[in-house]
C-alpha cells in the first residue's frame, strides 16, 4: 500500500528500486508455491503453477478416492474447487478437521477443471487446517440458504455468507465509484471533522462527546464548548467552498434518532458535495443525477456476479434488476413540492399522515410519488421554507413561502438525497443565525450542495429492504455494539 501511495505521488525512482527488489525475491524463491487469492486462481492466469491458497471452507464432499472442497477468501463470490487425493497422507491427516467454516491452507497445482461451472480447480498436495470450526455450533449450515434477517443476528460471522460478502464487495466498489466520480469532475475531497460544536441540521439529534469518567460539569467541557459527533459535514464544506468551487466529503455521520426504521441508522455514511457560483437548483440536480448514474454504472460493471446475487435471489423490491435498468435509462423528472402535494391529494390512496400544503412528506408519500413517476427517481424541489433548515435559500415567493431545497426520492427507499441552495445573503440570514454570518462577510457567492445517504443508495440499487443489511456493523438505538 505504501508503495502504491508513493507511486501515485510520482516518486518514480523509489518505485523502480522496490520493484527490482521484488522481482529479485520472486526469482530467488522460484520453487516455493506462489500465494494466490481465490479470485486470482479462478482467473486461470496461473494454470499449471504450483500455488498456495488460504481461505475458509464453504463445502466439503468426501468421495471414495477424493475429497472435494470449496474454499473462499472474500475475493470473489465464486469459490475455488479443491480436489484432494485421500490416499495422500498429508491430505488424509487433515480430513477429520475439514469442516464447513474451518480455515485452511492448500498447496497444489492449478488445473483446468473438467466441470462446466468452474474454469479451474486446485489439485491439492497438502491441506493444512489453520483454524478449526465445529459445524454443530456454527450458526450457518452448509446446505441452507439463510435469510438476511437470520444472518443479521450474527454480526461477527455474517461476512462468511455469500450474501453479506457480496454486499461488502459491492460496498467497497461503490465507495471507489463515488470517489472516482468526484475526481473525474474536478472536486477536491475535504476531510471534514467528526467532532464538532455545530448542529448543522438543527434537529437536535446529537450525540455529545466528552471524555469518559465522572459526570460532565458545565464550563469544564473538554473543548471549552459542548462538542458532538457530526450530523453533516456541510458547514465545514461551506467554509472550504469559500475558496474551492467544487468540494466533497464522504464519511461517517451520526444522528441520535430513536428509530428502529428500515432506513435509519445512528451511524451512517454520507456523501456530501458543495458547489460555488450556483445559478439555480439544476446545478445541484445535475450533479446528483450524474453521480448516481456514474456510481451505479461502475458497480454494475465491476460487481456483475455480486449484484446478480442480490437481484436474483435476495431482492426485496419486485423485479429489481428491471427497476435499476429503468433508473439508469430515465432522465429523473423534477416536480415542485406544491405539485407533489397536488398529486398526493388527487390520488385515491389512503395515507396515514396528512398531505396538506406545509406538511412534511413522509415515507408513504415519497413512495407514492416515486410510483406515480413510473417507479423511477424523482426530484422534489421548493419545499415550504419552514420545513427546511436555516441554511436553505429563501425563494421569497408569496403567498406560500418556499426554500430552494431539493430531495431526490428513489424506488423502495424514499429520500436518498437532500440538498439546497444556501442562503448567501447576509441580511436575510442575519435574522436566522449569528454564527453563520462571518462566512457571508468576505467574498460570499451563491452556492449549494447536497448529501446522499450511502446506505440508502446501496439499498436502492440492490433492492435491500432493511438498512441494517447494507452496513458491516449497524448502529441504531438500543442495538448492542460489537
Ligand atoms: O437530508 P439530510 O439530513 O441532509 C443533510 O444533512 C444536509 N446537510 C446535506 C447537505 O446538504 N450537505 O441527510 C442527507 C441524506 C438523506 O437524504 C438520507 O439519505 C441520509 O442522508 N440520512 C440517513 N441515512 C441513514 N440513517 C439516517 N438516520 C439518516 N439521516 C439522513
Ligand atoms: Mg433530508
Amino acid at each position: 500500500m505504501f508503495q502504491a501511495v508513493t507511486k501515485t505521488l510520482s516518486v518514480a525512482s523509489t518505485t523502480y528500486v522496490c520493484r527490482g527488489i521484488l522481482l529479485g525475491i520472486r526469482h530467488y524463491c522460484k520453487k516455493t508455491p506462489t500465494k494466490l487469492r481465490v479470485s486470482q486462481a479462478l482467473s486461470g492466469a496461473d494454470l499449471g503453477a504450483n500455488v498456495k491458497v488460504q481461505g475458509w471452507v464453504r463445502s466439503v464432499r468426501p468421495q471414495k478416492a477424493n475429497v472435494f472442497l470449496h474454499v473462499n477468501d472474500g475475493s470473489s463470490l465464486q469459490p475455488l474447487q479443491v480436489v484432494a487425493d485421500l490416499s495422500s497422507p498429508l491430505v488424509f491427516l487433515s480430513l477429520r478437521l475439514l469442516t464447513f467454516g474451518s480455515a485452511v491452507e492448500v498447496t497444489g497445482s492449478l488445473k483446468k477443471s473438467p466441470h462446466k461451472k468452474q474454469p479451474v480447480e486446485l489439485e491439492a498436495d497438502q491441506i493444512t487446517v489453520i483454524g478449526e470450526c465445529n459445524p454443530v455450533d456454527f450458526p450457518f449450515k452448509i446446505k441452507e440458504r439463510h435469510g438476511l434477517e437470520y444472518i443479521r443476528q450474527f454480526p461477527h460471522l455474517r461476512c462468511r455468507t455469500n450474501a453479506f460478502s457480496s454486499l461488502l464487495r459491492i460496498r467497497s466498489e461503490a465507495t471507489t465509484a463515488v470517489h472516482s466520480y468526484f475526481r473525474e469532475n474536478d472536486f477536491v475531497q475535504i476531510h471534514t471533522p467528526i467532532i464538532t460544536s455545530n448542529d448543522c441540521e438543527g434537529a437536535g439529534e446529537l450525540f455529545q462527546v466528552e471524555p469518559s469518567g465522572p459526570e460532565i460539569v458545565e464550563d469544564e467541557y473538554f473543548f471549552s464548548v459542548p462538542a458532538f459527533l457530526t450530523v453533516s459535514g456541510q458547514l465545514h464544506l461551506e467554509v472550504i467552498s469559500g475558496a474551492f468551487s467544487r468540494v466533497y466529503t464522504f464519511g461517517p455521520t451520526f444522528r441520535a434518532e430513536n428509530s428502529q426504521s428500515r432506513r435509519h441508522l445512528a451511524e451512517f455514511y454520507m456523501v456530501e458535495a458543495e458547489i460555488s457560483f450556483t445559478e439555480s437548483i439544476e446545478d445541484l440536480t445535475k450533479v446528483m443525477e450524474d453521480m448516481f448514474k456514474s456510481a451505479t454504472e461502475h458497480v454494475l460493471a465491476h460487481c456483475v456476479e455480486d449484484v446478480d446475487l442480490f437481484h436474483k435471489h435476495i431482492f426485496s423490491f419486485c423485479f429489481h434488476k428491471d427497476t435499476v435498468d429503468a433508473m439508469m435509462k430515465s432522465s429523473f423528472p423534477v416536480i415542485t413540492y406544491t405539485e407533489a402535494v397536488d398529486i398526493l391529494n388527487r390520488s385515491s390512496e389512503k395515507f396515514t399522515f396528512p398531505t396538506d400544503w406545509g406538511c412534511d412528506l413522509k415515507t408513504e408519500h415519497e413512495k407514492y410519488l416515486v410510483k406515480h413517476c413510473g417507479n423511477a427517481p424523482v426530484f422534489v424541489t421548493d419545499y415550504p421554507y419552514d420545513l427546511k433548515p436555516f441554511y436553505a435559500r429563501d425563494n421569497q415567493d408569496h403567498p406560500e413561502r418556499t426554500a430552494a431545497a431539493v430531495d431526490l426520492l428513489v424506488p423502495g427507499v424514499g429520500e436518498l438525497c437532500g440538498g439546497s441552495l444556501r442562503e448567501e445573503r447576509l441580511d436575510l440570514l442575519s435574522a436566522r443565525l449569528e454564527e453563520y454570518l462571518d462566512l457571508r462577510r468576505f467574498g460570499s457567492v451563491p452556492h449549494g450542495g447536497f448529501g446522499l445517504g450511502f446506505e440508502r443508495y446501496l439499498q436502492c440499487i440492490l433492492g435491500v429492504d432493511n438498512i441494517k443489511d447494507v452496513i458491516p456493523f449497524p448502529r441504531f438505538s438500543h442495538s448492542c455494539l460489537l
